[in-house]
């Protein structure tokens, strides 16, 4: 079978490659993969910054937001028929069996020994064919197949804002400004499940009024705000003080800006990687005072677990109910798997690039 593979560490390594076609082994099944996403992570690892080829193995077959369809069962298996449309999960727990790893909740694992498909010591899903066990897959609805890669992006979502309403429990709370820094996938996304929600929604990046970016936040019934016009600082005398922010710039100036302008209560939830390591200038005692004087709550959030996938799918059920097409505009690109250097070619308009694996 075919499969895109990188060298961990070298820049640009992503290639095409043959490889044997993996066999189901008792209870695991084999998915023919039908589309794999690409995000900055997967950019990162084809800059050399980040990813880890499994122990004894030179390369990583990357890609961890695929959508595919059961092809083959093996022995032992009752949960899944051929030809079920299926989303695979990304983190798998810690050998050490951390308590949330033994909890199902390897995304909260305590000793970093867990691992990732196409990200961290296992195979990834840019490949013809990818074995996996039911417990790492869910089904997803017919009607969604097209939109299947955004249910990964969209589990990290559900994770950050359901933990920060869960953390907001200390407080009485009905969050009636939100703020959502940056509008790549995972912005855009959260706008989505915010305005699913019915909470007035802001949504700024730096790309202009008419793109695509802003088309979508405007379409969900949020306000697009053009960061090139205004600083964050600034934010609060134009649309007040947002009770919740998300950032998801991958800019860390961002989310100590954010921390200085969040209400009293509120919560500042930082959802992006940053993979620069500049020292940026920020006054320390203006975000200790906010905190501090506003009662504020900041918190991290990476990964998520099956649990943030059913969510993640049931949302989307109803995000493509009431605004049609959003979803499906996220994907700004859809390439072949021969083309695939072409989505990794990620540009800062490109929202969502789509390798499609099987026609
Ligand atoms: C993935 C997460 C993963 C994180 C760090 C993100 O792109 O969506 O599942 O935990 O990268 O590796
Ligand atoms: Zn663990």
């Amino acid at each position: 079978m075919k499969a895109v593979t990188i060298k961990p560490g070298q820049q640009n390594s992503a290639g095409l490659g043959d490889i044997p076609t993996p066999e189901p082994g008792p209870g695991e099944v084999r998915i023919k993969t039908i589309a794999v996403g690409v995000d900055g992570t997967d950019v990162d690892i084809n800059a050399g910054l980040y990813g880890e080829a499994p122990p004894g193995e030179e390369r990583l077959i990357i890609g961890h937001e695929a959508v595919g369809f059961v092809e083959k069962t093996g022995p032992d298996v009752s949960e899944f028929f051929e030809g079920e449309l299926v989303v695979p999960t990304v983190r798998r727990g810690c050998k050490e069996r951390c308590p949330s790893c033994k909890r199902l909740e390897p995304d909260m694992c305590l000793t970093n020994n867990f691992q990732e498909r196409g990200i961290k010591q296992l195979q990834g899903y840019m490949a013809d064919y990818f074995i996996e066990k039911p417990d790492n897959l869910l089904k997803l609805p017919p009607e969604l197949r097209e939109v299947g890669i955004l249910v990964e992006p969209l589990s990290i979502c559900e994770k950050g804002i359901g933990e920060a309403f869960k953390i907001q429990e200390r407080v009485v709370w009905s969050p009636e400004i939100a703020l959502v820094l940056g509008a790549g996938n995972i912005g855009l996304l959260s706008t989505f499940l915010l305005r699913n929600k019915g909470i007035k929604t802001y949504a700024l990046d730096i790309e202009p009024e008419d793109s695509i970016k802003a088309n979508l936040v405007r379409r969900v019934g949020a306000d697009y705000i053009n960061g090139r016009n205004i600083d964050i600082l600034e934010l609060p005398g134009e649309i007040g003080q947002p009770d919740m922010i998300i950032e998801a710039t991958g800019y860390s100036k961002n989310a100590f800006e954010a921390m200085q302008i969040i209400r009293n209560d509120g919560i500042v939830c930082l959802l992006s990687i940053t993979t620069r390591h500049e020292a940026e200038e920020v006054c320390g005692d203006c975000v200790e005072r906010r905190l501090v004087m506003g009662n504020a709550a900041v918190f991290g959030t990476v990964s998520s677990n099956r649990d943030h996938f059913q969510m993640a799918i049931e949302h989307m059920a109803e995000i493509e109910n009431k605004w049609p097409d959003v979803t499906h505009e996220m994907i700004t690109k859809r390439v072949s798997l021969t083309d695939f250097a072409e989505a990794l070619n990620k540009t800062a308009a490109d929202i969502k690039p789509v390798v499609m694996v099987a026609a």
